[in-house]
């Protein structure tokens, strides 16, 4: 079948507007369009994207009449275009309303610029609504679909409605906020677009500390915990992972070179001799902190005057969304404080700040990159920043200077740049001179290195590290199914098992043989229980482990008289038939962390009525079974993230159960156990039972094992091979296959 790709975003690469009554096709602007415009038209020179067509999905902002006449001018390109028509008003209340005037603002760390007005999110979800016609009038199962950043979060679940199993990933190209700030919004909006996203299958983000505020917000709204940066919602996996986005390399440092750009950066540096060059350019936007910039530049200027008339300040404006007020009014405040400079600090000879308001060229972008000697990036928020690779990328003779503000994500890689935080002006101010006065020697080490960063991760890399995550998981949710184990099944189970002589059984005990029970002493084995366990282990022929997150002293208690393997603490603690029991030798002896977590856990209590905490010998937990709900679910999120936080780089894992959170020393492993056991004898039969999370690494190792029986207890998928619903069904089956043949 012809597979095809969907890139959707908001916007096409092109846009199209209507000048003195002729159609013109002007090319989009943004960090967007600039990184996938180039992996496909890379992908393009090399043959392909791997997929027999590829189709861009957006809007090109303008009427369908604009279009149809616009469209015979497009240049061809390696993929197709395909318009999505939203009404004005409509993207009005969506774009500048919803998209930018709620998300923006508060994603990037403006959370008073928000406007939470209810018709913006209806308009949101309808203008996704919008693109979704397009989708399921072209998409196919079998394809797939790239969504691509913040104006489109609610698409992927609608899609899934229409298409269950077509492959989405999801890319967000600008920060994700913490939940301090993702809260603000009203908790309706905040749970639309997290069950949105969780519509894909991966989702992207630049940086990790993205990645962990999109975890710990589903934890907090959704209650949704994850293992591994796996998510199980509404028994699907989704995985969130971190693909810093990046630029063509090859592009940008083989530009140097061109002839036109040759000769413009002659040109400039003609214009501008005797001086040294600041240089910047960004779209008209508060987050990218020209304000300030401007403010450390003039202060620069009276720290260090014999610097006057000795240097430029080149500075290009991208308009961008200046229909909205509070860009509108940047703009006014930009234009004013550069008059303001020029008025007070130039000469009739010099102007400190050469200023355009208006797109540049690629030729003229790369020539000012390569002319200028310092690059100054200073964003109040960037979730990346591509200007700052571009201008790495560019400069071949591996001269000149990137100063870059510490909070965008191009920092997290660009740690040659001269980090600066953009609210410190006069910090900023110094390193500008820092920057004018850097040897040329250290100018190249420092590109030289950055550069080699570029180099290894550019923007072919980043899409096709997507893809390739986008189909490993892919592969794992064919693993991960929900599949009753029927008659036909256990027939099959019945020969296999009565066929073999040496059989392994791993049946894990609460939630499995007995029906769930936080409390320990309500999960004593009943009559029934204990009989059916004697007569497995009376036949020779089974080796049989019973694994609990019980201490060992209650097992022994409730199974010692039994011929059973035990397995304690969630595998901290093992005992084999007739020895001692044995401390995993991944525990720390060191029960100094129940300090750190107790009063945590303390706090909880108080916080939370009829909660209490149970100390195990391996662990600490709270319950929260017989408290308000709501309110548990609340503290509980809260609870589990500030244990994640307090535990980090130790030994120690925090589980979050039905009604429980629970720290651990992190044992064996149901994983690593299973493995140990079968590299130790050549079992002709395994069979494991297991209910909850920690079950699913046991059942992840069986996979693809011959011989290998792996059921889940419960109603949700698994990498187990099948699903039995209640303990009761568990001690059926077990004796069915204890019966004679
Ligand atoms: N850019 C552009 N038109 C211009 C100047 C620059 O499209 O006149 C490009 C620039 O080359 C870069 C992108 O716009 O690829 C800006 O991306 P960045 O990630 O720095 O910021 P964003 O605009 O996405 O916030
Ligand atoms: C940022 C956003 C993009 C957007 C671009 C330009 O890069 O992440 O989604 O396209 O800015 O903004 P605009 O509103 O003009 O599309």
């Amino acid at each position: 079948m012809n597979k095809k790709l969907y890139i959707i975003s908001n916007r096409l690469p092109v846009n199209i507007e209507t000048v003195n009554g002729q159609v013109q096709v002007n090319v989009s602007s943004g960090g967007l369009i600039s990184a996938v415009s180039s992996y496909l038209n890379y992908a393009g020179e090399k043959g392909s994207t791997g997929f027999d067509e590829n189709i861009w999905i957006g809007t090109p902002c303008c009427s369908q009449a604009e279009w149809v006449q616009a469209k015979e001018g497009l240049v061809k390109s390696d993929f197709t275009y395909l318009p999505v028509f939203v009404n004005a008003r409509l993207y009005n209340l969506y774009y500048n309303g919803f998209s930018n005037s709620v998300l923006w603002p508060l994603f990037h760390y403006f959370p008073s610029y928000a406007e939470y007005k209810i018709d913006y999110y209806e308009s949101y979800s309808a203008a996704n609504a919008n693109f979704l016609d397009v989708v399921i009038r072209n998409a196919r199962e079998g394809d797939t679909i790239w969504i691509h950043d913040y104006h489109l979060f609610p698409l992927a679940a609608m899609i899934r409605e229409h298409l269950p199993s077509v492959t989405i990933g999801f890319f967000l190209h600008i920060p994700f906020p913490s939940y301090e700030l993702f809260r603000l919004m009203p908790t309706q909006w905040q749970q639309g677009l997290l069950e949105g996203v969780l519509g894909t299958d991966l989702i992207g983000f630049h940086t990790i500390d993205y990645a962990t505020h999109f975890l710990n917000c589903l934890q907090m709204v959704m209650g949704l915990g994850s293992e591994n940066n796996i998510v199980t919602y509404k028994n699907r996996l989704v995985r969130v992972d971190v693909f810093p986005i990046s630029i063509d390399f090859q592009k940008y440092h083989a530009a140097f070179s061109f002839k036109e750009v040759a000769s413009l950066r002659s040109f400039y540096k003609q214009e501008f001799r005797d001086k040294k060059i600041l240089f910047s350019v960004d779209r008209l936007d508060y987050t990218k902190g020209v304000f300030s910039r401007l403010k450390a530049y003039e202060w620069f200027l009276n720290l260090f005057p014999a610097y006057r008339e000795k240097v430029v300040f080149i500075m290009v404006i991208v308009p961008s969304r200046d229909t909205i007020p509070k860009y509108a009014e940047r703009k006014k405040e930009i234009d004013e404080f550069i008059g303001n400079i020029n008025s007070r600090i130039g000469t009739i000879t010099w102007k400190p700040v050469v200023y355009q308001y208006n797109q540049l060229s690629f030729e003229q972008l790369i020539a000012l990159y390569t002319g200028c000697d310092l690059a100054l990036i200073t964003p109040l928020r960037d979730g990346m920043n591509l200007v700052a690779k571009e201008f790495v990328a560019s400069r071949q003779d591996h001269k000149g200077v990137l100063l870059l503000s510490e909070l965008t994500g191009a920092a997290r890689e660009l740690t040659d740049a001269l980090l600066i935080n953009p609210n410190d002006l006069d910090g900023l101010a110094r390193k500008i001179k820092e920057g004018l006065e850097m040897s040329e020697a250290e100018q190249s080490r420092r590109l030289v290195r950055m550069q080699n960063r570029l180099i290894q991760y550019d923007v072919n890399t980043w899409a096709e590290d997507f893809f390739t995550q986008l189909a490993n998981i892919k592969k794992r949710q064919t693993e991960f199914e929900f599949m009753f184990l029927g008659q036909d099944a256990k027939r099959l189970l019945y020969q296999d098992y009565h066929l073999a002589s040496k059989r392994l059984l791993l049946l894990d005990y609460n939630g499995t043989l007995v029906p769930f029970s936080p409390l320990a002493d309500q999960s004593e084995p009943g009559e029934e229980v204990l009989s059916l366990l004697a007569n497995l282990s009376a036949d020779q022929r089974n080796c049989i482990y019973l694994l609990s997150g019980r201490n060992s002293a209650t097992l022994d208690n409730w199974f010692g008289l039994l011929r059973l393997n035990l397995v304690a603490g969630h595998g901290a603690k093992v005992k084999r038939h007739n020895e001692e029991w044995l401390v995993d030798r991944y525990i720390h002896q060191d029960d100094k962390w129940r300090e750190l977590v107790m009063p945590v856990l303390d706090l909880s209590v108080k916080r939370c009525a009829n909660t209490y905490i149970e100390e195990k010998e391996f662990s600490l937990v709270w319950h929260f079974s017989n408290a308000e709900p709501q309110q548990a679910k609340i503290r509980a999120g809260e609870l589990y993230s500030e244990l994640l936080q307090l535990t980090r780089n130790r030994n120690l894992q925090v589980v979050q159960g039905s009604y429980t959170v629970e720290v651990r020393n992190k044992g064996i492993g149901s994983g690593v156990l299973t493995r140990t056991l079968m590299s130790e004898k050549a079992y002709d039969f395994i069979m494991a039972f297991g209910d909850d999370s920690t079950d699913e690494e046991m059942f992840k190792e069986l996979a693809g094992t011959p011989h290998a029986w792996t059921i889940k207890i419960g109603n949700e998928a698994s990498y187990a091979k099948y699903n039995l619903y209640t303990p009761q069904m568990t001690l059926s089956l077990l004796n069915y296959l204890h019966t004679p043949v």
